[in-house]
């Protein structure tokens, strides 16, 4: 069946695979709209940490993800007012949006503020389940991965970048906890959906991989 809701392009993945990055260059290109999920997750994390609610309480959690007051404007994100946009990207909020992401409350707060961004032309969402629960009917579903160390190798070098000191070791398992708790959650686990488009870009550039989903989409526009 047609829909005839605005198009979405899913785009799943782990932690640091390079899918915002990918997911942005793909929305630009389409003049479509742009849904970072994770940064809803992050919200949460960053309002609760200076709240002081415990990680260990989906009913507050729940509560305040659903009261929260968040814009986001020409690429900053801000919350009741105050622009978190680097904030938000902290390793330590990262870390803290894969344990609040792991309850029902707080990801039901967050369902229908994720479907608000689907308007025309069209819509690329990415996060861990796009696919799978927010945008069931996506017309192309890509799961975009690369491999643990080639993630860690490409956050270090963005911390780097900005300044901030890193150690590889630290970054690594930093990784693999938050892929086992983001994949063997019970609520809306990242996972592969059947359908979905498996794309690894361990080694290849974000060109590469932009120009790779802009073909996949265009194939699929056309059997529409
Ligand atoms: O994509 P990210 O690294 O900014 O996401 C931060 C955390 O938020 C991630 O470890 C798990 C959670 N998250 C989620 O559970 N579901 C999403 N759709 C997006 C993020």
């Amino acid at each position: 069946m047609v829909s005839n809701l605005p198009p979405v392009i899913a785009i799943d993945g782990p932690t640091a695979s390079g899918k915002g990055t990918v997911a942005m260059r793909v929305a630009a290109e389409l003049g479509f709209h742009y849904l970072d999920s994770g940064a809803l997750y992050r919200l949460v994390a960053l309002a609760s940490e200076k709240e002081g609610i415990s990680v260990d309480n989906p009913i507050a959690l729940g509560s305040l993800a659903s009261g929260m007051q968040i814009e986001f404007k020409d690429g900053v994100v801000l919350l009741a007012g105050r622009d978190v946009s680097e904030a938000i990207r902290e390793e330590k909020i990262g870390s803290r949006a894969s344990q609040v992401a792991i309850y029902s409350e707080v990801r039901d707060a967050l369902l229908t503020l994720q479907r608000s961004f689907r308007q025309k032309p069209g819509l690329v969402a990415d996060g861990r389940d796009m696919a799978s629960r927010i945008f069931t009917d996506a017309v192309l579903k890509v799961y975009l991965t690369a491999s643990v160390q080639a993630r860690a190798e490409r956050r270090y070098k963005q911390l780097i970048a900005k300044g901030i000191s890193a150690r590889m070791n630290v970054l690594l398992q930093d990784l693999q906890e938050r892929d086992a708790r983001d994949t063997n959650r019970g609520t809306a686990p990242l996972q592969c959906v059947e359908g979905a488009y498996l794309l690894d870009t361990s080694n290849l550039s974000v060109d590469q991989a932009v120009a790779q989903v802009l073909s996949w989409y265009a194939e699929l526009r056309n059997q529409l």
